[in-house]
């Protein structure tokens, strides 16, 4: 990555010299610096903190969509920018201006965080930068706040668990206690959960909660062992679910009370939480065994580029780099013709390892949900929990 003060003055000069001038060159407007040079892509990810894997993750499957393309986007090279967001949503509108207003990106690329999503999402409405969502399920940025500009890739919080709670009772297991961090994803997952769990028939005993990323889950597990529900079922992610679920197996409840979630549960921590994880039951957008060409390639690709297995996280980020080469590849890498752009990313199909889906019209996947089960360090997928699933997207007018 180039120094951002350096590469900016390059671009200023690179653009005077277009214009066979020197001195010129900050008059110059911003669609022509931005086509002068190389097109300017921000990462906005947590790169340290509880979910650090997954921001790596996640520009690991970017840079294997690109690079697929011959590293361009339009035919033209690409700058990287890159912001480490902690997670951190009190810093989130700062993080992400050093983005927009410091490095002058074109496509801002993040978050994970739903609280942080929400500091970016002032960020990208109020400048227009075109924006994609690798991770952050946060409704309201697909729904009443829903912009142009801004498209995800991965789902909506609710989306994952909308069909965890029929599989639960399809199981026997009819009174269920939820556990979650206390803050936009852990409330919406729920949401979806809710729906789903009530409307099989099933009764919620207890809602349980801790604040994000607090991982001292010693107290709640032994109040799930008195309330001795048939079923528990979480959103958790990143170290602190590989930590849940050391901690579930070991307060003696694996085994006594089967542990079900969103399936960010067992995502890129199947080795850290070892035998624990096996068999979890989950639901998800992907499932490490899809039995696909596309998924066993991209499988094999992502694991020898990076020596790592691939996870939802390296495939989200794969599709966003999918996404965005579909959007400049329309305009021929001119991407200040913006609304060309989002046109063709609108309208565009990802053919994902995840399975093909596009977008709603409000700009988030409609796409399959999948029922998984943990074994042998994979995600097994044992079936389809929902077919096409749309996020409501309420509210949202465009
Ligand atoms: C979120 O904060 O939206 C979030 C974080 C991690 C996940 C899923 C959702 O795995």
């Amino acid at each position: 990555m180039t120094d951002s003060v350096t590469s900016r003055r390059q671009l200023l000069t690179q653009g005077a010299a277009l214009l066979g001038t020197t001195s010129a060159g900050l008059m110059l407007p911003q669609s022509a610096l931005a086509q002068s040079g190389k097109i300017r892509v921000g990462f906005m990810l947590p790169y340290t903190g509880t979910f650090a894997q997954l921001g790596v993750a996640i520009e690991n499957g970017v840079r294997m969509a690109i690079n697929e393309q011959g590293g361009k986007l339009g035919g033209r090279e690409i700058e990287w920018f890159k912001v480490d967001d902690e997670s951190e949503p009190s810093k989130a509108i700062e993080n992400a201006n050093k983005l927009v207003q410091r490095d002058k990106v074109d496509v801002l690329i993040g978050t994970v965080h739903s609280g942080v999503q929400m500091g970016i999402h002032k960020v990208a409405r109020d400048s227009g930068v075109i924006t994609l969502i690798p991770n952050a399920g946060v409704h309201i940025a697909t729904r009443a706040q829903c912009a142009p500009n801004v498209f995800r890739t991965s789902f909506s919080n609710s989306q994952p668990t909308m069909a965890l709670g029929e599989a639960m009772v399809k199981r026997g297991h009819k009174k269920a206690v939820w556990i979650t961090w206390k803050y936009a994803a852990g409330d919406e997952a729920y949401e979806g959960f809710k729906e789903s769990y009530t409307k099989a028939g099933g009764t919620i005993v207890k809602e349980l909660g801790l604040p994000f990323p607090n991982v001292e889950f010693q107290a709640l597990l032994t109040e799930i062992a008195a309330l001795k529900p048939d079923a528990v079922a979480c959103f958790f992610a990143g170290g602190g679910a590989a930590k849940f679920l050391k901690d579930y197996a070991a307060a003696g409840l694996k085994g006594k009370i089967p542990l079900y979630g969103s399936g960010f549960l067992t995502e890129g921590v199947l080795d850290a939480a070892g035998p624990a994880a096996d068999g979890v039951l989950t639901t998800l957008h992907y499932g490490d065994g899809i039995e696909t060409k596309r998924n066993k390639e991209f499988r094999l690709n992502y694991a020898k580029t990076f020596k790592l297995q691939p996870d939802v996280y390296a495939v989200q980020g794969y599709d966003t780099g999918l996404l965005l080469v579909q959007g400049a590849n329309a305009v021929q890498g001119d991407v200040s013709k913006k609304s060309a752009m989002i046109k063709a990313m609108e309208v565009a199909v990802i053919d994902s390892p995840r399975g093909k889906w596009t977008m709603s019209k409000s700009h988030n996947p409609v796409q399959d949900i999948y029922l998984r089960e943990v074994s042998n360090k994979e995600n097994k997928v044992i079936g389809v929990a929902a077919k096409a699933l749309a996020d409501s997207g309420a509210g949202c007018r465009m």
